[in-house]
């Protein structure tokens, strides 16, 4: 599993490799150059100063400035280059995202809470920003500075660098115990972060907001914030205390490591010939040793809790849609005007349903004729909402198939489908854009003239024309600047606009009153001659005049028949007809 992951984030830097070998190499490079100092401060301390050579002082004082320079520069190649990489690391994993979370089917977002996902995609993958683009490098810079001043150390004097070596263990012994209590509470964090933006997405959107005000819920609702801050502010509270008292006896071993080599110098090796300028430069490096050695310890922390990131990222990766995309999608032939719809002993239960009664429809037989205006009723929960959903293949059968013109729905393309029919939802979506904004995306091509045909259909032409802004209004967030009734027109032309050979009314027209709703379904019978038209209501009124009508009873289709004959028989439909009629 270990291992699975460590493959998986090395594959995400395989494309780039040519920028990562530059980065190497910049980075070597920088290190041989710095490491140079302490042998020319060696130099103007053993030989320029006690020899008064004024000439050689300046010629090895240059040689440090251009060591400087040199590193400086080197230092900006590498960082422009790892920024580079990580932030094409970053670009891609957001894409690969966004772009899975797209495919997968509705059933995984009426488990998952929005705040959630929001998380995964703006939180998790920012969190590993600093590991892809910068940590990358400045391991690299810390290994190959950590080399390179051993080396010199060994070069200056091999037995003062093995006294230096003590600080080895202690260094791996804080290195391991911190990691793992860091990689813990990276999880944790994420959780809680996940939880807190939930809640303030569920909160604060205008649903809640209603429900909140009106239940008088508004202080608890805070108090449940006040709550999930608290959590977060503990776990990062935890997480900036771990390691510290860790690093800080770490600095406080460093620190007193020249004390031990001017010790060692005087005790042990003076008589080898070691000189002062040999010591000066030996600390020197020491110093040089103990920033990357630093810089490594904090680094391998933050890649280890970088590693619960990469867990959360790589997992929504995985999600696999339970409506999948057919591997070679079949045509439909062209047809301007209806199509067949038709239910072949379909059933379907809802997966987060372990009720034994109700949710899904069962084992329901029905055959939508091209052209026709059928309309289904039904108690409320009686599945009729879920057979548009089948329709439209938000969801797949369980048993049985949907056809369209004879093709099985699971044959064609997301694209195809939704070319040839459409769906008016009973809770339609606006987004938070201008009314022309809203219309164009059924149809991002069409024309001023096409946009208020569809509205006149709808029957919202003329309010939209009163507006100060008309076609250009905004309707705020989820449309709420309008009302139920404009919402339902609005989604209505939306649909329109895109012209589907099969169009679906799950309650679209239940919030207008019944001479609009009267209006806009003539309007539609005489301006879309032929399109197949499926009705879901309540409001007898709306389907009063379908061609065929379908009672639904716990997820089955119980009677069939145009108004007449059911009204004349007895049964659901007669029930529903005197329980409608007013008396007076
Ligand atoms: N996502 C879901 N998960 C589990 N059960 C669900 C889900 N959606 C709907 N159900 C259940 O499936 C049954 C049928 O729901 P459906 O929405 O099709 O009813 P409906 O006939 O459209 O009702 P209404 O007239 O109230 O809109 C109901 O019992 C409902 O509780
Ligand atoms: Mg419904």
């Amino acid at each position: 599993m270990a291992n699975l992951r460590s493959k998986r984030i090395a594959g995400l830097f395989r494309p780039h490799w040519k920028r990562l070998v530059l980065i190497g190499a910049t980075v070597a490079g920088a290190s041989a150059v710095t490491i140079t100092n302490p042998f020319l401060l060696r130099e103007i301390l053993d030989t320029a100063i006690p020899g008064q050579r004024p000439g050689l002082i300046s010629l090895l004082a240059l040689g440090m400035i251009a060591v400087a320079v040199a590193s400086a520069l080197l230092a900006v190649v590498q960082a422009t280059a790892s920024a580079v990489v990580g932030q094409r690391l970053m670009h891609s994993l957001r894409v690969a995202v966004y772009a899975n979370m797209q495919r997968l089917s509705l059933d995984f977002y009426t488990r998952t809470k929005a705040g959630e996902i929001q998380t995964r995609i703006a939180g998790d993958i920012t969190g590993l920003q600093s590991v892809l683009t910068t940590t990358a490098g400045q391991l690299i810079t810390a290994i190959s500075s950590i080399v390179a001043s051993l080396v010199a150390m060994v070069v200056l004097d091999w037995r003062l660098t093995l006294v230096s070596l003590v600080i080895v263990p202690v260094f791996v012994w804080i290195g391991r115990r911190v990691g793992r209590v860091r990689q813990n509470l990276a999880g944790v964090k994420q959780q809680r972060v996940s939880a807190m933006s939930s809640f303030v997405g569920e909160s604060l959107s205008i649903s809640g907001i209603i429900l909140g005000k009106s239940f008088g819920r508004t202080q608890d609702m805070t108090k449940q914030f006040t709550e999930l801050s608290d959590d977060l502010a503990q776990t990062e509270f935890k997480a900036a205390l771990a390691g510290r008292w860790h690093s800080a006896s770490f600095q406080m071993v460093t620190a007193s490591l020249p004390i031990l080599i001017y010790w060692s110098a005087i005790f042990t090796f003076t008589g080898d010939g070691v000189s002062v300028g040999t010591i000066v430069a030996f600390t020197a490096l020491q110093t040089q040793l103990v920033w990357p050695a630093n810089s490594l310890l904090r680094l391998i922390l933050e890649a280890r809790s970088s590693l619960a990131l990469f867990d959360r990222v790589f997992d929504y990766l995985d999600l696999v849609p339970s409506v999948a995309e057919p591997r070679s999608p079949r045509d439909l032939p062209r047809s301007r005007a209806g199509r067949r719809i038709e239910f072949r002993d379909v059933s379907f239960t809802y997966s987060s349903a372990e009720r034994t009664s109700g949710g899904g429809v069962h084992r329901v037989s029905v055959d939508i004729v091209p052209g026709s205006k059928v309309g289904f009723v039904g108690e409320t929960g009686s599945g009729k909402s879920t057979l548009a959903m089948l329709m439209t293949r938000l969801y797949d059968p369980s048993e049985g198939q949907v056809l369209l013109d004879g093709v099985d729905v699971r044959e064609l393309s997301r694209e195809t489908l939704a070319d040839a029919v459409g769906i008016v939802t009973q809770d339609p979506y606006l987004l938070h854009a201008s009314i022309a904004e809203n219309l164009r995306f059924a149809r991002p091509d069409a024309t001023q003239e096409q946009l208020e045909w569809a509205c006149q259909m709808a029957q919202i032409h003329e309010f939209i024309t009163e507006l100060p802004d008309g076609y250009d209004s905004v309707v705020g967030e989820r449309g709420y600047q309008l009302s139920g009734g404009e919402r339902q027109r609005l989604s209505i032309a939306r649909l329109l606009l895109k012209d589907p050979s099969v169009i679906i009314f799950d309650e679209a027209t239940s919030a207008l009153d019944t001479l609009t709703e009267t209006r806009l379904l003539a309007a539609l019978e005489a301006g879309l001659p032929g399109r197949t038209m499926v009705i879901i209501a309540h409001r007898l009124a709306a389907i009063r005049r379908a061609d065929v009508i379908h009672v639904m009873s716990q997820g089955q289709v119980v009677e069939s028949g145009d108004h007449g004959q059911l009204a004349g028989q007895v049964g659901e439909y007669a029930g529903l007809l005197a329980a409608s009629a007013i008396r007076p």
